[in-house]
C-alpha cells in the first residue's frame, strides 16, 4: 500500500493507471475505522482493478461547537487495516493542502443540504459537497463508494455528481451494525456503558416502524408519533425522527411504497444518526 499526501501525485498516480485501462474505486472516509468504512473497501476491490482510500478530517464539515478537536484518529491502526483490506492508495492530505490560506469556495448543496441534519448543523453538508468534489478530482475514480448510514449525505453526493457532471458512478452500501443492531460509527465510542445500551432503543425503534409498516399498516404519521414515544425514553433528545421520500428526503404525509426512515439523537451529549430503508413491500 502506497501512501500519497500530495493530491498532485494522486491525480498523477490515477492518470497513470487510466493509461494502462486500469479502474479506480474509492473510498473517502475521516478515519476511526470500522466494519461500515471496511465494507466499502472490499465492495470496491470486488468492482475495481485498484482502490484508493482517503483519511481526512474535514474541518470544513464540523461546526464550531461540534468534535472536530476530539474526533479519534488512530492512524496508525487505520493504516493497517486499509492494508489488510487490500487498498492500493491511501491518501492522507493536510488541512492546509485541502484548504490552503485564502481558500474560500463553498458548494451549496441546495435545500436538500438545509433539512433534517442540516437543519442541526448549518454548512455541514456543504463542507461535505466540497471536499468530496475536491477528492473526487484528486482522486479520479470510476466508482466512489458511500455508506447508507448517513443516508442524507448520499442524496447529497448523487446530486452533486449528477449536478456537476463528475463522470463517475456512486455506489451506496448498506449500514454496517453492531450485533444489537446499533449502526457502527467513529463516534460510538464516546458512549458510556449506560449511554451505549441507551443508544440500541434508536435501531429497535427503526426496525420497529418497518415492521409495523411490513406488517400492513399504512397509517404513518400515527406510527411516527407512536416511534417517537417508544424513543423518547431512551435517549437525552431527538432531534428529528422522519419518515421521508428517499429521493428528495421530503417528509411524507402519507404512505408511499419506497420511504426512508431517519433520525438523529442526542445520547449524553454524542450525536447519533440512524435510518431504515423501505422499498418495494
Ligand atoms: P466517515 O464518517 O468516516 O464515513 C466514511 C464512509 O463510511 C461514509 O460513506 C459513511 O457513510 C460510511 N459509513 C460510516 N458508518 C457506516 C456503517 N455503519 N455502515 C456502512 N457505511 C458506513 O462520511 C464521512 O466520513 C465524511 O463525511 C466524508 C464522506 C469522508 C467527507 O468528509
Amino acid at each position: 500500500m502506497k501512501e500519497i499526501r500530495n493530491p498532485e501525485l494522486l491525480q498523477k498516480w490515477a492518470a497513470a493507471q487510466k493509461r494502462r485501462s486500469r479502474t479506480i474505486g474509492f473510498v473517502p472516509t475521516m478515519g476511526a475505522l470500522h466494519e461500515g468504512h471496511l465494507s466499502l473497501v472490499r465492495a470496491a476491490k470486488k468492482e475495481n482493478d485498484l482502490v484508493t482510500a482517503s483519511i481526512f478530517v474535514n474541518p470544513a464539515q464540523f461546526g464550531p461547537k461540534e468534535d472536530l478537536k476530539k474526533y479519534p484518529r488512530p492512524i496508525q491502526r487505520d493504516r493497517e487495516l486499509l492494508r489488510k483490506a487490500g487498498v492500493d492508495i491511501v491518501f492522507l492530505p493536510s488541512a492546509k493542502t485541502m484548504y490552503p490560506e485564502g481558500f474560500s469556495l463553498s458548494i451549496d448543496p441546495g435545500p436538500v443540504g438545509r433539512i433534517l441534519c442540516g437543519k442541526f448543523r448549518p454548512g455541514h453538508f456543504a463542507g461535505v459537497a466540497t471536499v468530496v468534489a475536491k477528492l473526487f478530482n484528486m482522486a479520479q475514480p470510476d466508482k466512489a463508494y458511500f455508506g447508507a448510514k448517513d443516508y442524507q449525505q448520499c442524496v447529497v453526493i448523487k446530486n452533486l455528481v449528477r449536478g456537476l457532471d463528475f463522470d463517475l458512478q456512486v455506489k451506496i452500501l448498506p449500514t454496517i451494525r453492531e450485533k444489537d443492531g446499533l449502526a457502527m460509527s467513529s463516534r460510538n465510542i464516546y458512549l458510556d456503558s449506560g449511554e451505549r445500551q441507551r443508544a440500541r432503543a434508536i435501531s429497535q425503534t427503526l426496525f420497529w416502524v418497518r415492521s409495523q409498516i411490513l406488517s400492513g399498516r399504512r397509517d404513518i404519521l400515527k406510527i411516527k408519533r407512536q416511534a417517537i414515544a417508544r424513543l423518547k425514553p431512551a435517549v437525552d433528545r431527538i432531534q428529528y425522527f422522519e419518515i421521508a421520500d428517499p429521493e428528495n428526503l421530503k417528509s411524507l404525509g402519507r404512505y408511499q411504497l419506497r420511504m426512508v426512515v431517519l433520525t438523529a439523537c442526542l445520547v449524553g451529549k454524542t450525536r447519533l444518526i440512524d435510518n431504515v430503508i423501505m422499498s418495494g413491500h
